[in-house]
């Protein structure tokens, strides 16, 4: 029988509670036994659900380097395997069991094979414990507040020779110095605030996600100044609800002023997740109306078109009010695109409370949706309600799905013709020669160029239309758009920066200027003493010492030791274009 030690279990009521919020720091000394273990081993981690999800495996990519384990993406060559849950509904729950039974097969071709088990669906009541009967294989199950201990529980399931167990619900802290291996050179996601205090009906995610608490501003700014410093081109603020970011500090601190200093950071492109829709106010619709590099894109989750549904969603707002602020944004914002997330067949929807999502879709004209069925989640209130029969929610689902491509389709015929500033993510999946990539207002754009405008912004004109994606061609010489890219990276890169910073210090250093001088003035006297055998070797002495003080000099030495590195750099800049 394997030994298991529960070190904490879920308990969703605690994960209700609001305790008081902790701040600290990660620890990110890795433990011997760990160290020892990672030699030469890999890991993979697959990851289900949004993009708090995603952040997450950037971070346990990021414990998992530190400790020098390499990367696979290969789950069956992988020694440490990690599944990154999601449950917010029931079909992205289902997804993982299969997965977990799939390795089996590492755990029999290695016994040391270490399999983990993370994510929201860990933080639900009594997962762990049948997991842990049912699939003797799992090392570690470790609930979304544990990830930042995920090297200790690693390191003690080795040395204790057992699996563990740890799911602190009742967790509400906030960790910084978090290291991590970001999945993308050039987007990255920033979380602001942690956890939902909304506990809309349905949802799982105050249970999951604990408390709403919002991360200082000073550790955001910094964290994407050092983006931009190392090149980053977007950045997408991530929280349950950004628009309440900071009212837990209760010192006047607001979303709007969190944007307006990142949008200064300098970012070439600035989004946010997700918004909840009462909470938009006025200061921040003027916010991302004054700053250019604020993307004129935003999801805005309806839920329903319909105030009894909502109310009976325990959404803050009715319809009217939604349209209310969305026609306030448009006013503002005119090109704003607008996407949401729509659930059918929740608890009480009639086919009038549907119609009235219907008639919304029409109204706010969409540029694109997520629709999904309702799914009942244990422990949410909407669960125990009576449930509206299947095949009506399937057939409305159908339906709302034809409605949004309606609008989806409208959106995209409405670029036609336009030229749009793309961020290009790389070669299409479908074919090598075209690129694909995004437009500021979230439309997938694929057009043929040359790939070293990977990770570039582009100047690209829309020729066709399609539903889910846009045809266009490049609208500028793609070595113009490459060189303002260099320019971009040079101007942000920390070596360059810090080379030209001491290059300017060895022009203004007064001493550097004298030896320069004396210097001269040396060399001088070693012409004229040329073919004379006593006075020559003097000044030729004299020459190298001053030549040798000059080489000796900490702000040449300094600024001379980065040019290998500095080459380096501009030799790979080169090789991008061939
Ligand atoms: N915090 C975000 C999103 C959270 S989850 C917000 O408030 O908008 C992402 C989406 O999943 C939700 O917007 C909702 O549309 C959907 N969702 C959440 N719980 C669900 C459930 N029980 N059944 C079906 N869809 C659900
Ligand atoms: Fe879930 Fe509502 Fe919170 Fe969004 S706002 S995470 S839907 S409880
Ligand atoms: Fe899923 Fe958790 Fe996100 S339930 S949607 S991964 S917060």
């Amino acid at each position: 029988m394997k030994k298991v030690i529960y070190e904490n279990v879920a308990d969703q009521k605690s994960a209700a509670k609001r305790p008081p919020v902790e701040r600290t720091l990660s620890h990110n000394e890795v433990p011997e036994n760990l160290k020892e273990f990672a030699k030469g081993r890999s890991f993979y981690i697959r990851t289900y659900g949004c993009q708090a999800n995603l952040r997450d495996e950037e971070i346990m990519a990021g414990y998992l380097t530190a400790a020098g384990f390499a990367r696979t993406q290969d789950p069956r060559k992988a020694s440490l395997a990690i599944i990154n849950t999601c449950a917010v509904r029931e079909n992205a729950e289902e997804k993982v069991y299969g997965e977990i039974g799939s390795y089996k097969i590492n755990k029999q071709k290695d016994k040391d094979f270490m399999l983990v088990l993370a994510g929201c669906v860990m933080d639900e009541n009594n997962v762990a414990q049948s997991l842990m009967e049912t699939y003797p294989w799992i090392s570690l199950v470790i609930g979304t507040h544990d990830v930042t201990r995920l090297n200790e529980l690693l390191s003690k399931a080795l040395e204790k020779k057992a699996s563990i167990v740890s799911v602190r619900s009742f967790a509400s802290e906030v960790v910084e110095n978090l290291p991590s291996v970001r999945s993308n050179p050039f987007q990255a996601f920033v979380n602001i605030s942690y956890g939902c205090d909304k506990f809309c009906t349905y949802c799982i995610v105050p249970y999951t996600r604990g408390r709403e608490r919002s991360r200082k501003m000073e550790d955001i700014v910094k964290e994407c100044e050092e983006l931009v410093s190392q090149g980053y081109k977007q950045i997408t603020l991530l929280g349950q609800n950004v628009n309440s970011y900071g009212l837990d500090f209760q010192d006047g601190t607001t979303f709007a002023m969190l944007l307006e200093a990142v949008a200064k950071t300098g970012i070439p492109h600035l989004r946010f997740l997700t918004s909840y829709p009462t909470q938009f106010t006025e200061e921040m619709i003027h916010v991302m109306a004054t700053y250019p590099n604020i993307d004129h894109w935003l999801h805005f989750p309806v839920q329903s078109g319909s105030s009894k549904v909502l109310k009976k969603m325990g959404r803050r707002y009715s319809r009217e009010e939604y349209l209310d602020v969305v026609s306030r944004i448009k006013k503002a914002i005119p090109d704003i695109a607008l996407t949401t997330d729509i659930i059918v067949g929740f608890p009480y929807e009639t086919e009038e409370d549907f119609q009235q999502t219907l008639s919304l879709c029409e109204e706010v004209g969409y540029s694109s949706a997520f629709t999904f069925i309702y799914s009942p989640r244990s422990g949410t209130p909407a669960a125990n309600w009576e449930q509206i029969p299947p095949e009506v929610s399937h057939e409305r689902f159908l339906r709302l799905k034809e409605k949004i491509d309606e609008c989806t389709a409208k959106s995209s015929a409405e670029c036609l013709g336009k030229t749009y500033t793309v961020l290009v993510d790389g070669p299409s999946k479908r074919n090598a020669e075209v690129l694909s990539g995004y437009a500021p207002n979230g439309k997938l754009i694929n057009f043929k160029g040359p790939s070293y405008l990977t990770g570039c912004f582009v100047q690209v004109k829309i020729k066709e239309s399609h539903v889910y994606s846009l045809v266009g061609e490049l609208a500028e010489d793609p070595l113009i758009a490459k060189a303002r890219d260099v320019s971009f990276q040079m101007h942000c890169d920390p070596l360059l920066k810090e080379y030209l910073k001491l290059d300017q210090a060895v022009q203004n250093d007064p001493e550097i200027k004298s030896l320069g001088e004396a210097l001269l003035e040396k060399k001088k006297k070693l012409a004229l003493a040329f073919g004379d055998d006593i006075s020559y070797p003097n000044a030729k002495r004299e020459y190298e010492e001053v030549l040798q003080k000059i080489r000796n000099h900490p702000l040449l030495h300094n600024r001379d030791a980065l040019r290998e590195q500095v080459e380096q750099t501009l030799l790979q800049i080169r090789d991008s274009i061939r």
